[in-house]
This record gives structure tokens, sequence and C-alpha cells, in this order.
């Protein structure tokens, strides 16, 4: 790519929106957010940071926790093998101080592209590592008890591609019960942004991948606003969920 020339999807909606943060520090929750994506510039990483405005704007104290910039390394290493016998097990410093931070979040936020109808590589390792036997599950009184998730998924399929309902559902059964229920968090929910790509994406009859038209001009910023409305949905619906449980 010529340096002048803009990342592909990149949106030009400024990121710093202006805003209060109504934080005090004695007692703000915190928030971990999770962000799994190597671009800084990606829209992904722009979703992030306008749900850490978010956060921050209902008091949030934010942990950001960018798993490429960290340069966390998501193969499982023999030192993060769960040991069935000891559920006290040490693991590695490295895990055990991303244990540290899952423990002091209140709410956290994986904020992710949707890869082959799943999470990334580098966010399922980290659950893999992280998210370990002892700690995340296998305690009659769960650790993580409590807590409350919220996945924030971009695809490149087109808003009205039947794939979508399909991929909610997938992302549903593997997320919010196969991790968050079965870690015993008191609430997980998978909020799911099609569209993301400037070229919106789907398979023909025949299996073959076809770009629509992309866009451009206000329909292309329209575009991009309401993805943007749609996440600033997921995550104020996901706050009031917090205030009704409070
Ligand atoms: C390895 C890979 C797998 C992908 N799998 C899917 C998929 O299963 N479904 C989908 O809708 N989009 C898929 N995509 C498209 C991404 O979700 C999309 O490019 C991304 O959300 C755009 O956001 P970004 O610009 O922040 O990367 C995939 C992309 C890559 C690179």
């Amino acid at each position: 790519m010529e340096p002048t020339e803009q990342p592909r999807n990149r949106i030009t909606l400024e990121d710093s929106v202006p805003h209060t943060p109504l934080e005090d520090t004695a007692t703000a929750r915190t928030a971990l957010v999770v962000v799994a994506h190597p671009r800084p510039d990606s829209l992904t990483a722009h979703i992030a940071r306008l749900t850490t405005r978010r956060l921050t704007d209902a008091g949030y104290r934010i942990d950001l926790l960018d798993l490429t910039a960290e340069n966390f390394d998501p193969r499982m290493t023999e030192a993060d093998l769960p040991d069935w016998n000891n559920r006290e097990k040490t693991y590695s410093p490295e895990v055990e101080s991303h244990m540290r931070r899952v423990l002091a979040a209140d709410v956290i936020v994986a904020v992710f592209p949707v890869y082959w109808m799943q999470v990334p590589a580098i966010l399922k390792g980290w659950i893999d590592r992280v998210w370990n036997y002892g700690f995340a599950y296998g305690r009659s009184k769960p650790r993580l008890a409590g807590k409350r998730m919220l996945w924030l998924g971009l695809a490149g399929a087109a808003d009205d591609d039947e794939v979508v309902g399909l991929m909610q559902q997938a992302l549903s059964a593997q997320l919010d019960d196969g991790i968050a229920y079965y870690c015993g968090l008191t609430h997980s929910a998978v909020g799911l942004l099609p569209g993301a790509e400037e070229k919106p994406q789907r398979l023909d009859a025949d299996g073959t991948l076809l770009l629509d038209e992309a866009l451009t001009g206000t329909a292309r910023d329209a575009h991009y606003a309401a993805l943007e409305a749609r996440a600033a949905g997921f995550v104020d619906d996901f706050l009031a969920g917090e205030r009704v449980a409070a």
C-alpha cells in the first residue's frame, strides 16, 4: 500500500469525541477492554476506542489490554496446561499477571474481528491460557462470579447476508454458553457487527465469495455511522443491564 493511501476500511470519523468522564477514583469500577487486532488503525480498534469512551463516560476506570501491542503469545505452553490434580497450580508469570487483571475487572469487553465464525486466534489463546483451571473454572464458588462480559465482534459479511444469523448463534454458543456460563459469569452477551468491510461480502449459491461494490461518499459515511451506532447501542444496553443488576 502507498504510504498516503488510507487503510481500506479506515473510517474518517474523529476518534477524539469530546466526553466528560465521571470517574471517581475511590469508587470507580474497572472495565477490562480486550482488543484483538494487529492494526491500531483498524475499524476494530476504532470501535474499541468508542467502547472505551462510553465506559469512561459511565464512570469506569479502563484497563486496556491490546493483545498484539502487549505481545501476548496465544500458544499454550506446558507451564500453563491445567494440572487436573491441583487447582491451586501457579501458572506462568505472564498468565498470572493476566489473571490478576481479569480478577480486578468488574466488567470485561472484548472487541475483535470475526475470523471463521469465531474469535481470532490471539483472543482464543488468551482465553485458553488465562481462563484456566482453578481460576476461571473448576471451583464450586466461581472466582469470576459477579462479572459481566460483552463480546463485540466485527464481521465482513454484509448486514443482510443470511450467514449473519448463523454467526450470531455460533458465537453465542461458544462465548456465552461455552465460556462465560461455564466460568460462572453473571452475564454475557455477543454484539455482532456485520458490514465491517467497505466491500460487503457474501457467498453465492455456488460458494463463491462475492464482494459488493465499494461504499463511497455519503453512503459510506452513513454505513459506518450506523455500524458505530449499533456498537454504541450494544455497549449502552450492556451498561443498562449493569444498573439493573446492581
Ligand atoms: C482470517 C479471516 C477470517 C475471516 N472470517 C470471517 C467470517 O467467518 N465471517 C465474516 O463475516 N467475516 C470474516 N472475515 C472478515 C473480517 O471479519 C473483517 O475483515 C473484519 O471484521 C473487518 O474489520 P477490521 O478492518 O477491523 O479488520 C475474516 C477475515 C479474516 C482475515
